[in-house]
């Protein structure tokens, strides 16, 4: 390993001249992340039925994992021995390790915070009782030994008491700088994580926090797609990411994944996105497009020969397999369908930030937005 720090720099390449979308290039370890960017999930250290292949042919350039669940099973010291994420899962390029402070805290009832951390239930394995602070977070993702992990936050869910989203910042500031403390892989960035509901005052007093901690070399937003509306998320996500984040760090809106938001979320300046949706869905039998979303399970794919997306190139549009095909699949339960949509959707979201770094280089991202509004009609995304 290089002794000196790796330069996480993010070089800003263009900026929209009517809304706040940039085009960006974020260098790392493992290679240069052309923003803005959807990241694949892969959860358990696999996207879900793909080959990492596959996921490099889709076109993805950064893809994440996540702390909590592989610290459960098989344990991070077992993923250090086998030689790293990197490595074990064999992916090339680079890798975001998020903490787990959201899944740690959608475990409801099972969960207790204190300063020191926090203790839950792993109910979603065998029961015990985990207790992670700040620290053993960070040591944590240094064994996995991801490009960049985020810091140990408290994530509230929505509508949320006052008072536990005041304790929710004062803890998440307190973690951050305790992992800033406990970081020390140079060639890993951590990324700070704003938090505070849909309150702006709280989430601005996050971020300054964030700042007085020290010079992060990335930005979470974390705290948003809680179950809030999608005008409710943008009244506080627009000017904070727009107006208050600063300029020549990465935006990274955490766990975010349809469409339509992805869209505005670029054009109020973030940079980075991921969520499991499209391969998720996928296995539901949903594949995205322009015209909003088809449900494959739907008798009228039932013999219908064209691909799912006329100009698609993923390899089940591209490779010729219709929607009747697919129909049929997904009927019957065959895992090459989920395969085959979990291509399709995580290209369509790839597809769809390529086009949009595109119309921002040539300075037309406020028409690709309204284009894209009018061609979903209405439609749900
Ligand atoms: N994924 C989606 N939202 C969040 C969040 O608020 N915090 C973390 N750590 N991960 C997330
Ligand atoms: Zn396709």
């Amino acid at each position: 390993m290089s002794q000196q720090p790796f330069p996480f720099t993010f070089d800003v390449v263009a900026e929209d001249p009517a809304t706040h979308a940039r085009a960006g290039v974020l260098h790392t370890p493992h290679g240069d992340v052309p923003t803005p960017i959807f990241m694949p999930v892969g959860t358990k250290a696999t996207v879900k039925g793909l080959m990492p292949s596959m996921v490099r042919d889709l076109g993805a350039k950064i893809i994440l994992a996540n702390t909590y669940h592989l610290a459960m099973r098989p344990g991070a010291e077992l993923v250090a021995q086998m030689g790293g994420l990197h490595a074990w899962e064999r992916w090339d390029g680079p890798i975001l390790t998020d903490s787990g402070g959201f899944q740690v805290f959608s475990h409801g009832d099972h969960v207790r915070l204190s300063d020191d951390g926090v203790t839950f239930r792993a109910v979603d394995y065998d029961g015990s009782y985990v207790t992670w602070t700040p620290e053993e977070n960070m040591r944590i993702a240094e064994l996995l030994g991801s490009d960049i992990c985020m810091q140990l936050d408290v994530c509230p869910g929505y509508p949320c008491e006052r008072s536990y989203l005041e304790r929710a910042v004062d803890l998440s500031s307190a973690w951050a700088e305790r992992c800033w403390r406990a970081h020390t892989r140079p060639d890993q960035a951590l990324f700070g994580i704003v938090q505070g509901g849909m309150d702006l005052d709280l989430r601005l007093k996050s971020l300054r926090r964030l700042e007085d901690i020290g010079d992060f070399p990335g930005y979470g937003i974390g705290g948003y797609s809680v179950g809030e509306s999608h005008d409710v998320m943008f009244e506080t996500l627009a000017p904070l990411a727009g107006e208050y984040m600063p300029r020549d760090k990465p935006r990274y809106l955490m766990g975010v994944g349809n469409p339509t938001t992805l869209v505005e979320g670029v054009g109020v300046g973030v940079d980075m996105f991921d969520c499991v949706l499209p391969t998720r869905t996928a296995r539901t039998g949903t594949a995205f497009s322009d015209e909003g979303r088809l449900n494959l399970k739907n008798a009228c794919h039932r013999a219908d020969p064209r691909p799912i997306g006329e100009h698609c190139g993923c390899p089940a549009c591209a490779g010729g397999f219709s929607r009747s095909y697919i129909h049929h699949l997904v009927k019957q339960r065959e895992m090459l369908g989920g395969i085959l949509l979990s291509l399709h959707n995580t290209r369509y979201l790839l597809d769809l930030m390529a086009r949009a770094r595109q119309a921002i280089l040539d300075g037309r991202y406020g028409a690709f937005m309204a284009e894209y509004r009018d061609r979903l009609d209405g439609r749900r995304d």
